[in-house]
This record gives structure tokens, sequence and C-alpha cells, in this order.
């Protein structure tokens, strides 16, 4: 009978389906992953450029490994491009035996822009589980403030708010004191190359109010976070953050390397970074610039999409 006791609170270097085996079953409550999306984007050690089919086929098993893994009530979230995110939720359902709970689309500023196209703003969420019925799923921490409450303040509103809709945004009905007609309103941003939270040795790096929002609904106090590609290591932080056991796989050595940096220096009940308030707009820069500066010295308001290819420019 594998152990899983040298595996928690570690990032574990090496393959995940390899990795995934070594697990005894039915072992895990959350596995979050955010697997290379096969679009060439340059990793340190993986190619990330495959043939169609063979990339198709390395998913279904690291998705096979998930299912093991997971205990009977476990949940699985995959984060996913446009170009795969149909076949692996194909997979996922009718090749693994998951259940599909919500396609969430997830809604970010900050994306690269296009000129023959538009740019891409989204990345697809899938929340499957691995029973039909039985699962975490903690809906009274991730409520927000509903329109009825918020925008026409109606009476037979609920005071708790209401679960947040399947494309996330933090739009300005979700956080009151974000929505004033004449600021920036603001959403999930990704973690642009310029921001603060950004570690600075991995590209893909997942912003934790993202994260938080999915492990406080999918997982409990105590329970285990399993992310497979754990790349800068936010995952794992936010888990430990919010009092979960953490761990994860990764295939680079130095990314390992620094992501244990990371966890060593987050405590359990530390604050997530990240602006879950839009009213703090864009999020501090590394050297502290913020939109306010640039109006200020401009002495004219500058529009949101301005600001946000200046920011841009400078990865
Ligand atoms: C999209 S990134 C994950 C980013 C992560 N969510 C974050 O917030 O930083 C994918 C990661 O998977 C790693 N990887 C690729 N193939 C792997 C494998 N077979 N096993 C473990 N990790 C792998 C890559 O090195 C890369 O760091």
């Amino acid at each position: 009978m594998p152990s899983i006791t040298k595996f928690k609170n570690a990032i574990t270097c090496g393959d995940c389906v390899k990795g995934l085996s070594t697990l005894p079953a039915n072992s895990i409550d959350l596995v979050f992953a955010d697997p290379p999306f096969n679009i060439g984007y340059d990793y340190d050690k993986y190619n990330d450029k495959q043939d169609d089919q063979a990339y198709l086929d390395w998913s279904k098993k690291w998705i096979a490994g998930v299912h093991r893994a997971l205990k009977l009530n476990g949940t699985f979230w995959l984060a996913i491009g446009d170009d795969y995110a149909a076949e692996l939720k194909t997979i996922a359902t009718r090749e693994v035996g998951f259940h599909c709970r919500s396609w969430v689309i997830w809604y970010y500023t900050f994306g690269v822009n296009c000129t023959r196209k538009f740019s891409r703003s989204h990345t697809h969420i899938f929340h499957f589980t691995k029973d039909a019925k039985e699962f975490t799923f903690n809906s009274e921490d991730i409520r927000v403030p509903s329109a009825r409450q918020l925008v026409y303040g109606d009476k037979r509103a609920n005071s708790k708010g209401r679960l947040p809709d399947d494309t996330w945004i933090l739009r300005p009905q979700d956080l009151p004191e974000g929505f004033q007609p004449s600021d920036d309103t603001w959403y999930f941003p990704r973690v642009a190359g310029t921001f603060k939270e950004r570690a600075g040795f991995h590209g893909c790096q997942m912003p934790e109010q993202l994260l938080g929002r999915i492990i406080r609904v999918s997982s409990n106090e105590g329970d285990t976070v399993l992310d497979p590609f754990t790349g800068s290591g936010s995952t794992l932080m936010v888990a430990k953050k919010l009092n979960r056991t953490w761990m994860g796989f990764e295939l680079s050595k130095d990314y390992a390397k620094e992501a244990r940096k990371r966890l060593d220096k987050t405590k359990e009940g530390d604050p997530l970074t990240g602006p879950a308030d839009p009213l703090s707009s864009a999020p501090n820069t590394a050297n502290g610039r913020r939109l306010e500066d640039r109006r200020a010295s401009k002495n004219k308001k500058v529009p949101q999409e301005c600001a946000a290819s200046l920011f841009e420019n400078q990865q």
C-alpha cells in the first residue's frame, strides 16, 4: 500500500503521471490542474508543442490518474485554453468518468493585445466531481452580494447574497465599494509581468484570489489539495494560507526549487494577495506605479485600456 505521507506539504519534482500513480487511490480531496495548453509556450523542461494526438493521449493519462487519486467525494478543477477545452471535457467526462458541474469562463484583463483577431481575455475552468451527488461545495464561503441588494435596493433580496455566475468577473454589483461610475472597475486580472504579486520566474502564475474561490468552495480546512502542475506554486500557497494540506508535482527542478522558496515564506492564515477589491483597480506594480499616478501626472483622465497596454508593453 503506497504511503501519502512523503508527498504531504511538499513539492515532488517529476512527472505527475508517475506521481499520481504512486499515490494511494481515493486519498485526495481536491485537485486543481493548470496543465500546459499545447500552444508552444516556452517552459523550462516541458515541450509545449506536441502532436495533437500525443497531447490528448497524455491528457487522458494524467486525468485518469487524478480520478484514481481523488476520494469518492473528491473534486477536480481544470484550467484550459480554447484549443483543447472541448476535447479535455470529453475525455474527463465520457472517457474517464468525471461529472461536469460547471464550465466556468474566467474573464481576465491584461491579456496580450492582438491586431487581426479579438484579443483573448478568457480561460476555461471546469468543475468536475468524481461522484454526481457527493462532493464538497461550501456555497456560503463564496457568496457575493446580489444586484437586487446593490443595484435595485430590493428589500426581498437575500441578505447573504448569491452564488457567483459561471462567468467569473467581479462586477460592480459584486463588490459595491468598487462601483463608482467615473472610476475603473477591476476584475480578476491575469498576473501580468509588472504586478507585485508576480513571483518572476514563471509566466503562467495564477492569481491567488481566483484560486482562493476554488479552494474555499471545494475543500475544508485540513483537507488535502493537490496541484499536479505546480509551476510557480500559487495553488499550494493559497491552500497553505487557507489551512489545507498541500502537495504538488512539477517536472522542472528549477520551478520546483523556486516554488518551494515561496511556500517556505508562506504561513498558514496569511491573507491572499491580489485585488479582491476592484476599487484598488490595477494592483500595484513592483515599482509601485498605479493608474492614479499617471492620471495625476498628466492631470487628465486616462482610459483603462491605455493603462493596460502601457503595462503590457513593459513585459
Ligand atoms: C501552466 S503551468 C502551471 C502554472 C501554475 N498554475 C502557476 O500558477 O504557476 C504548467 C506547469 O506544468 C509543468 N509540467 C509539464 N509537464 C509536467 C508533468 N508531466 N508533470 C509535472 N509537471 C509538468 C510545467 O513545467 C509548468 O511549470
